[in-house]
């Protein structure tokens, strides 16, 4: 599997992991706007801790991969600042998120919920941008035996990530 191809995966995997979440905060018809009782928080906690080890081990393998390629083939200065600002707000908002969610008191379901939106949003947004804009450029300007290479060699790093992820759920979140 190329790098690429192997980014795109990762990001059906956050998308399908965040929409998980959201069934689990969703409101069912006719209770009120805090239905508190609704919510398994250790199913959710659990759940949680898997989001932000997906998402701790598709970063570091961008990071070491593709931001370190983009700025190396001189791709364009603004994408490559584009990438590092995504990323950035998107850790902005998953430290908020994870601030939010493990100080759930059990109570206050609502709040939850508008965090999760607003992190959904903004994920799918720099999910989007990079589906869009980064990567058709990567596969025009780079050789696909080295695309292969590259994703040979990120493989480990992803599948240590994610297992350094599983080990420590809450700390995942954390940079
Ligand atoms: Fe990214
Ligand atoms: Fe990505």
């Amino acid at each position: 599997m190329d790098l690429i191809d192997m980014l795109l995966q990762g990001h059906e995997r956050l998308r399908g992991s965040l929409k998980t979440l959201d069934e689990m905060l969703g409101r069912p018809s006719g209770v009120g706007w805090d239905d508190r009782t609704t919510l398994d928080r250790t199913r959710f906690s659990l759940q949680l801790g898997v989001f932000l080890a997906t998402f701790k081990a598709h970063e570091a393998v961008e990071r070491a991969y593709l931001s370190r390629i983009v700025r190396q083939i001189g791709l364009d200065p603004e994408l490559d600042a584009a990438v590092d600002e995504g990323h950035r707000s998107l850790e902005e908002m998953l430290r908020l998120f994870s601030a939010v969610a493990t100080s759930y008191d059990g109570d206050h379901v609502y709040r939850l919920r508008t965090v999760l939106s607003q992190l959904s949003a903004e994920l799918e947004r720099h999910l989007i941008f990079e589906e869009t804009q980064v990567f058709p450029r990567l596969r025009e300007s780079l050789p696909a035996g080295l695309l292969r290479e590259l994703g040979r060699r990120a493989g480990p790093r992803r599948r240590a990530g994610l297992k350094a992820g599983a080990r420590r759920p809450s700390a995942a979140g954390r940079k």
